[in-house]
């Protein structure tokens, strides 16, 4: 007979003692036979096995869709507003959904973006390369994924100001202060929204080798995306693409210059840049965590979650599982930790679908910036944005490199 999470003496998640520099963010060790916490919403698993688990088992679902609801927010346009995204999905319609835009997410759509990726690297990196010095992260992070959404889209180079001013406002939806910003997100979606019908228009009339043209063309068993469903597609892959990926590489380089034999070994050994991507962000992931709620009241090891529990699976905690990595708290691109995966894409149904995209952002710019940002080294403290918005990553971060490359 299992026992009710309720009834049971769960120890709170335990605080990090990284403190302010939150670049080292290692878990405190759990005992050995300690698996759940109370978390601040709810529950929480940090070990690689439950956090694989839970996002494996789809009795518990995505929680995305109650954020403004864990958030208190209760305006009724904005709730309304929102709508089913793939982030949301689930059963059926996540599975319709998947399979049709899959093929469109592959790692060969990918590849043909990397030439690009590198051109709009080494046209940041221009910029500052004379001075040997920068903001790394306004300078590179926040512009780099931008324009690369706007090509994977088909929109033209003249509107990426327009789509870095939305893909900013959109975003607020992860802000602590959400509730502020309601009026601001809204208007801004419904921007966006026009915008997107309109280039769905175009394409339908004038089909173009991007991804909207591919996702129109989405067709299985005569089933096809509606127009809403595009909408909705282009929204997620802003809300998904961009943040993420300039976060990332954020941490990816803030590692880097805390480990300068590493970054020399990249630019020498560019081949090394799978393996400093899943290291990266294995060690230090800019999505630290997800959460899921009980759809049904579920038995997990012998523990009843009521229908409704959440639970927050912790990523970054399950990235330094001792029983799963070789040295988890040492950072070395040139050894293979484990035969499994990293969990910063997460797993599961919602396993990223832009995974195979933002490793090619990831790998095309690491190795690129090695090269022409030799000796790189922070120049000055690096100002965190916020941490438990889900995205973490650096705000400001002056660095200092040999300039002239
Ligand atoms: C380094 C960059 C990225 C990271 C760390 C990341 C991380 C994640 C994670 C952890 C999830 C699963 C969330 C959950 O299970 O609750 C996810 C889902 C998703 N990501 Fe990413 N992502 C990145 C880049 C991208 C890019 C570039 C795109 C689009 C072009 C994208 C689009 C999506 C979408 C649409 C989903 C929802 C999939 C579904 O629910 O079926 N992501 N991402």
């Amino acid at each position: 007979m299992a026992t009710s999470v309720l009834d049971l003496d769960l120890p709170e998640v335990p605080l990090s003692d990284a403190g302010g520099d939150q670049r080292f963010i290692a878990p405190p060790a759990l005992a050995d036979d300690q698996w759940l916490m109370k978390g601040m919403f709810g529950y929480a698993v940090w070990r690689y096995e439950d956090a694989t688990g839970i996002l494996r088992d789809k009795r518990w679902h995505s929680a995305s869709g109650k954020i403004p609801e864990i958030m208190g927010i209760t305006d009724e346009a904005f709730l309304s507003r929102q709508g089913d995204s793939i982030l949301s999905a689930e059963g059926e319609v996540h599975t319709r959904l998947r399979r049709l835009v899959a093929p469109a997410f592959s790692p060969r759509s990918a590849d043909r973006l990397r030439p690009f990726m590198r051109q709009v690297i080494n046209d940041l990196v221009d910029k500052v390369a004379a001075t040997g010095r920068a903001d790394f992260a306004r300078d590179v992070c926040e512009p780099y994924p931008i324009p690369i959404i706007c090509e994977l889209l088909g929109a033209p180079k003249t509107d990426w100001q327009l789509f870095s001013r939305w893909a900013n406002d959109i975003l607020e939806i992860f802000s602590l202060d959400v509730v502020s910003k309601l009026d601001l997100i809204m208007r801004t979606q419904d921007e966006l929204d026009e915008y997107t019908r309109g280039l769905i228009e175009t394409r339908r009339n004038t089909p173009a080798d991007d991804l909207l043209t591919e996702l129109i063309a989405a067709e299985e068993a005569g089933d096809k995306l509606s127009t809403d469903e595009l909408v909705m597609m282009v929204n997620a892959v802003i809300i998904g693409g961009t943040d993420t990926t300039r976060n990332q590489l954020g941490c990816a380089v803030a590692l880097f210059a805390d480990h300068p034999d590493q970054w020399k070994l990249l630019a020498e050994q560019p081949e090394l840049a799978p393996r400093a991507v899943e290291e990266s962000m294995r060690y230090f992931g800019a999505v630290r965590g997800t959460m899921r709620y009980a759809s049904t009241d579920i038995v997990y090891r012998d523990v009843l979650f009521p229908a409704g529990t959440f639970i927050g699976i912790g990523l970054a905690e399950a990235n330094r599982d001792h029983g799963v990595f070789r040295e988890p708290a040492a950072f070395d691109i040139t050894t293979q930790k484990s035969d499994q995966p990293q969990l910063t894409f997460g797993s599961g149904i919602h396993y990223c679908l832009g995974q195979a995209l933002a490793r090619a952002e990831l790998q095309e710019a690491l190795p690129l910036l090695a090269q022409r940002m030799p000796n790189l080294r922070l120049d000055g403290p690096t100002q965190w944005k916020p941490d438990g918005v889900g995205i973490f990553g650096p705000a400001h971060m002056p660095i200092t490199f040999d300039p002239g490359h």
